[in-house]
Parts: structure tokens; sequence; C-alpha cells
């Protein structure tokens, strides 16, 4: 079955299968007045009209889809997000607007812990259903693959259950989620005392028995101050590496606490957040390859810094961008959003946006050879925008440029 995208006003993007830094990062190819073939779920060909006429010539059968006045783009790839929580925290966000931070928040048991309360009391099903609900969001959004991380159960039996959830909720929707186990996010308060104690827990009960299930691709550690230290995060990624897991890393949010040191010590896949991370550690995390994903969002909520990506873009550490969507620190599921504050205040270009939220993100979550592009051979994973040009992207915010979503050749939101 084939389906012709026709009269696309632009086609925007990347290309290849390896994250891009550097000037190649803002490297975007474009097509005007473009079509795009796709047969089931993969991409065909991709080109100007006359070009299709000439390489595979009519198909008679074909679904045609008229974008005229539209952008096509690859699907948003959202490589940071923390969706299988229960409960909310508006009440925490009202304190931060009377000016109480979100550190001092957390260490009076607010903060994560809070909600690792209300995910245990919630059943398999309903952490389910709240996945969905934003998954469904997200698809609006222009989203087509995302991870998502465990983190709010701090136990066997509730990371597990997480995982479950995500597992059940990929099978039934169309959004791809690539799951990580992030038993190490916080030390809960029955360890309080014996921090040592969880963190066994963490790499001999809770590892083992995710790899067993084979809930998980990735493990991620939240290393900074007040959390996990830097040998702690090492001891409890590299074991993760040694069970089969590969590392990702919560590095540098809010002060230089030796994450991304790790993350180039591990060759992470990726890490994250880096807002506090200097000089040094950038060259560290260039010379070992890890992707740099940014979370400009959560600047933005936390009124906190911004990472400056230019930096990282000068030195060729590719940039990746996400959402980082969690109750407390970024409660969105919109990267057009993110697109938008990580043009203005991280200093990417929209061409560099465009790459680390697609390509660059696939590939921090190891997929890139599928996704992230659109080009021949890729999956059908295509977002369309309702401007007639990739320069709208982050243009006009607070509203929803996606008119359009495919996930694997199938239309999966549309307006
Ligand atoms: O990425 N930094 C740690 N974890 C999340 C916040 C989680 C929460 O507040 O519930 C983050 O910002
Ligand atoms: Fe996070």
């Amino acid at each position: 079955m084939y389906k012709i995208l026709t009269n696309i006003s632009e086609i925007a993007t990347p290309t290849g299968t390896k994250a891009k830094g550097g000037i190649k990062q803002g490297e975007i190819k474009t097509i005007k007045d473009g079509e795009i073939v796709i047969e089931g779920e993969k991409i065909v060909f991709v080109g100007t009209h006359k070009e299709r006429l000439e390489r595979i010539g009519n198909i008679p059968s074909a679904e045609f889809i008229d974008l005229k006045g539209c952008t096509a783009i690859p699907g948003f790839v959202d490589p940071h997000t923390h969706l299988p929580w229960y409960g909310s925290r508006e009440d925490e966000f009202a304190l931060r607007l009377k000016g109480i931070s979100y550190m001092e928040i957390a260490s009076k048991g607010g903060g994560i812990l809070r909600t690792v309360n209300d995910t245990r009391s919630a059943t398999l099903e309903e952490l389910k259903a709240k996945v969905i609900d934003r998954l469904d969001e997200m698809l609006e959004w222009g989203t087509t693959t995302c991870e998502a991380k465990s983190g709010y159960g701090l136990s066997l039996e509730a990371e597990i259950k997480q995982l479950q959830a995500l597992k059940l909720a990929d099978e039934e929707h169309p959004i791809e989620i690539i799951p990580t186990l992030l038993a190490a996010h916080e030390v809960p308060k029955e360890y309080k005392n014996n921090r040592r104690k969880y963190i066994d827990i963490v790499v001999d009960e809770i590892t083992p028995e995710v790899v067993r299930q084979k809930l998980a691709k990735f493990a991620d550690v939240f290393c900074e101050n007040g959390v996990f230290s830097e040998e702690e995060a090492e001891f409890i990624l590299s074991r993760s590496k040694e069970h089969g897991l590969v590392p990702r890393i919560h590095a540098d949010e809010f002060v230089n606490s030796g994450g991304a040191r790790v993350a180039a010590k591990l060759k992470a896949a990726s890490a994250d957040h880096l807002t506090a991370a200097g000089e040094e550690e950038l060259i560290l995390l260039k010379e070992s390859g890890v992707v740099a994903t940014l979370l400009p969002g959560t600047s933005f909520f936390l009124r906190s810094k911004y990472a400056q990506a230019r930096k990282f873009v000068n030195l060729g550490i590719p940039v990746a961008i996400a959402t980082d969507c969690n109750p407390g620190s970024s409660y969105t599921e919109s990267m057009p959003m993110i697109i938008t504050l990580a043009v203005l205040y991280s200093g990417l270009t929209i061409e560099e946006a465009l790459t680390a939220s697609t390509l660059n993100a696939a590939h921090t979550l190891r997929i890139a050879d599928r996704i992230g592009t659109l080009e021949e051979g890729k999956q059908a994973d295509i977002t369309v925008l309702r401007y007639p040009s990739l320069k709208h992207l982050g243009y006009h915010y607070g509203i929803n440029p996606v008119a359009m979503t495919i996930k694997k050749g199938t239309v999966v939101f549309s307006r």
C-alpha cells in the first residue's frame, strides 16, 4: 500500500544515521514543492514531483495527501522524559511562585519523593492510563518516539510496575517508547540513613531483574550534590553496563557535580541537563563522543540558568533537546515549545534545533539507523507543520504548529 504526500511546500530534514555535531548540526536538506512516497511503514522516495515521475512513475492505487502550505519534518524524538508518574504537584508549583526553591521543597520531603508515594500507591492499570494520556498529548505536538524513565518507584516492585506500564502503553499506542531504568533517581525514605544499602539493591536486585524481564534498554542516575555522587553514579552505571544496560545520566543540573565526567568515562549514550558543566567537562564529552541532551524546558520552568548550546556546538559536541516531561521541574509534552526555548535562550539555530530534536535525539536512543530523518529506507515517521517553511518552527509559539503526525506510515493525528 502506497501513500504519496504531495505538494509539500517544504521538506526539511537532517540526513544520515549518526548524530551531527559542529557545523554539520545545522546542515538541513530542504526540498521545495516536494513529495514523499511511503510504502507500508517505510519511506521509499523523497524528492520533487518530477523526480518521482522519472524514478517511480505513476502509482494509480496510491492514496494522495495534499500538503500545500505545509512543511514536512521527521517526527520529533523526545529523548528524556519521566512519563510513568502518578499524581501532580501543583501546590509545589504555587510554593515556587512564592520564591521557595525546587531543591528546598525536595529537602522537606516534597519533590521526587512526593511523586514516589503517589506512584507506589497507583495500580499498574492506573499508571498505564496516565502514560497513554501523556502520549496522546505528545502525538498532537508531533512526537513519534520517546524515551521514558522509571524513577518514581525506588523499590524492586514499584520500578518494575513503572516499566511494565511503559511496556503496556508502548504496545497500545502509536508512539514508540524506549525505556530507561532510573532506580537511582533519589534515595527512598526507608534507606535515608543507609544509602549504601539502597545502592546495593539497585545494582544487585533491581537491575538484574529488569534486565531479565527485558524492561529497559538504558540505565540512568540523577548525579547531583545531595542526590547521587560522582563515585556512586559511576559505580551504579558501570554495574548496569555489565548487565547490558547502556548508560545515560542526569549530569550537572544545578552544580558541577561530576556527572559529565562519569558520562565521558563510561562513554554514555547521553549526558543530560549540563547547565552547570564546566569547560573541562565539555572537552571530555567531546573527546568521548557523548551527545549532550539539553533540557531548556527545565530551566524555563525552574527559572534557572540555560545550558549554553552555542558553546557545545562550537566545540563539536552533538546536541539533542528534550522535554524532561515530569511533574516537578518541567511539566510539558511539547517539543515545539522546547524548540522555541532552545533557540531563544540556549542559542541554537532553528536548523540545529531540528537536528537536535530528531536525528541527534534518535542517536542517543541508538535507533538513528531507522529513525530521525526523512530519507529513503527510514521508517515513515513524519510530522507535518501547518506553515510553508521550517523557519516558522519556534517562531509562532504557545500554539500547536502541527497539522498532522504520521507514525510508521499511518496518519495518527490530523486536524
Ligand atoms: O530531570 N532532576 C531530576 N529529575 C527530574 C525532576 C523530577 C521531579 O521533580 O519529579 C529532572 O528534572
Ligand atoms: Fe530528568
